[in-house]
């Protein structure tokens, strides 16, 4: 596998990221891992499909965004749009540490999700906002141009399920999105050997990618990670699909107009994309 990240920068940051980036209770949890099986995790997170989850989880991606979030908006005052959150709440939890008092919106289709991720968020002192809606729709729900960043945390995959499931009736609303994987990857599975999912997937995810570009400021950005979890590979994902998810969107992507791909030396081109809005 490709790495995710340079181990030999992460594994001296660590405990410096921790003091940052965690509460007093989640650092004492931190501290109670023994620091030779911190570096054996946060290897495993890095070199291999992720397949425990710990605090050493949340530590490297926290800190890992932050680094994106003060290279991308070094002033205060960060309006972010992140899309298919779910409940993962890395992208909130390190804003209330790196651009205290801003604005954390998310767009995030699935109901119980929400219900989660409000609760993990309640206690920050962020103004977080959930916006139940298609982010296909967002700008029926913010202003245009009124965003400066806009995040896909692990969700590229998540919105091509979603497009899918659509297409096939199977609801991903309402339904326990981890009762539901299975089926995903059934139909993920099919797409790949009828070889039909570019045909499915890129028409509707460049339109939302184009709504996105319209409520994002000029010069704005969306961001977009993915790496991959030994879960799904597990339960069937299709692996090249799995593996080369961000390569692929790259080459959906160059028939946008509107929008840039830029590189940043530290961050590898097979897991990241930085799109400016031009
Ligand atoms: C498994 S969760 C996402 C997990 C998260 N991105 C992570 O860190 O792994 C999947 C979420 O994607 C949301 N989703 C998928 N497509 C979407 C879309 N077009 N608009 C809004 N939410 C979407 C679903 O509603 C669900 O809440």
């Amino acid at each position: 596998m490709i790495p995710l990240d340079k181990y030999e920068k992460w594994s001296i940051l660590m405990e410096k990221s921790a003091k940052l980036y965690l509460n007093d209770k989640e650092f004492e949890e931190f501290t109670r891992i023994p620091e030779n099986e911190r570096d054996i995790q946060l290897k495993a997170i890095l070199e291999k499909p992720i397949a425990n989850f710990s605090i050493v989880n949340e530590v490297y991606f926290r800190a890992r965004w932050g680094e994106v979030l003060k290279m991308l908006h070094p002033e205060q005052g960060l309006k972010l749009l992140e899309i298919a959150s779910g409940d993962a709440d890395m992208i909130p939890q390190i804003m209330e540490y790196t651009h205290p008092n801003s604005n954390y919106i998310t767009s995030n289709m699935n109901k119980i999700l929400n219900e989660n991720l409000l609760n993990r968020t309640n206690n920050l002192s962020l103004k977080v906002e959930i916006i139940e809606d298609d982010a296909s729709c967002i700008e029926t729900h913010i202003g245009q141009g009124s965003v400066d960043i806009i995040a896909f945390q692990h969700s590229i995959n998540d919105v091509i399920q979603a497009i899918l499931c659509d297409r096939e009736g199977v609801d991903t609303i309402y339904s326990n999105w981890m009762e539901t994987l299975p089926k995903m990857i059934q139909i993920l599975q099919k797409e790949i050997s009828q070889n039909t999912l570019e045909q499915h997937a890129k028409i509707p995810f460049l339109g939302l990618i184009k709504s996105l570009l319209n409520v994002l400021k000029k010069d704005g950005m969306i961001v977009m990670n993915h790496y991959m979890f030994q879960l799904d590979i597990d339960w069937g994902y299709p692996q090249d699909l799995f593996k080369d998810m961000v390569p692929m969107t790259r080459e959906w992507i160059k028939e946008l107009v509107g929008c840039k791909e830029i590189f940043f030396d530290d961050f590898n081109p097979n897991w990241w994309i930085f799109l400016r809005k031009i």
